[in-house]
């Protein structure tokens, strides 16, 4: 009992929410990937990852769909369950899947279940306007949540495919004053995918909540990517702000801590991986 609480004093005390409020005060990058099993959650932890997300993208680098839509609530607790075993240090966040959270009712329960079968620290969903409504309610239910804005990819096939969002000024400010409303209803993180550097920047400068960011520039409080992409294990076309970490590298192990090094010393993200 109160393991956490005894290790505190420990050299490598678990990252909390406040662990990651003070790094974005002092300025210190966040490192963060997607995970999906016990054994690299184990690698992720001792190569010194901030956050780990059991992300939906699941269906696509796990269960070979094109698309995080067929990803269940099942499933992503199955792969956090297993995630969580392998973890010590990082801070563990789940994605509540496509069409978990239609409502209220649904986005508190399903979080529940992330929390509680899962053993997730926090939920994350894909948010606009009509999710400010059930970030507050999480909020107000003392759930820890990341808002994610920019690219949705479960929203791909309204939208119209895997883009670059936030590049027209009318939509920047959207994205801006969506940002700002998720805060206020009590966001604890904000996630930007695929935007212009420039919106990153802006939107990490007016949150006062660390802001990480995929494909959004070097100036948000962190980054994140897809694990089996800087292991240059997924195959094909890769989007431009992916690095490739296995060059280089002798071992996973240290492809995975030339990754954190580098969002650390703000070498990744570099020009070319910009918007
Ligand atoms: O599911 C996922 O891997 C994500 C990342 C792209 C941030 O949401």
């Amino acid at each position: 009992m109160y393991t956490h609480l005894q290790l505190r004093g420990s050299d490598r005390p678990p990252v909390t929410l406040s662990t990651l409020a003070k790094m974005k005060e002092d300025g210190r990058k966040i490192a963060s990937l997607t995970c999906y099993d016990a054994s690299f959650a184990v690698l992720l932890d001792s190569a010194d990852v901030d956050v780990v997300l059991v992300g939906d993208s699941l269906g696509m680098v796990i269960q070979g769909y094109d698309t995080t839509v067929p990803v269940t609530m099942n499933d992503v607790i199955y792969h956090c369950r297993a995630v969580a075993r392998g973890l010590h240090r990082p801070f563990l966040m789940a994605d509540l899947p496509f069409m978990s959270y239609p409502s209220k009712a649904e986005a508190l329960s399903n979080s529940v279940r992330l929390m509680q079968e899962g053993g997730a620290k926090m939920i994350k969903l894909e948010s606009g306007a009509t999710q400010i409504e059930i970030v507050e309610f999480l909020a107000a239910h003392d759930i820890a949540v990341c808002a994610h804005l920019g690219l949705k990819p479960q929203s791909v096939h309204k939208t119209g495919g895997f883009r670059v969002q936030g590049r027209a000024d009318d939509a920047a400010e959207l994205m801006i004053a969506n940002a700002k409303r998720l805060e206020s209803a009590g966001a604890d993180i904000v996630l930007l995918e695929c935007i212009p550097s420039a919106l990153g920047k802006q939107i990490t400068e007016e949150l006062h909540v660390p802001v990480i960011g995929i494909g959004a520039g070097p100036d948000t409080d962190g980054q994140i990517l897809v694990l089996y992409d800087i292991l240059d294990i997924t195959t094909g076309r890769k989007p431009r702000f992916v690095q490739n970490f296995m060059q280089g590298a002798g071992s996973n192990q240290e492809a995975l801590a030339n990754y954190v090094k580098a969002v650390r010393e703000v070498r990744y993200p570099a020009a070319e991986h910009e918007f």
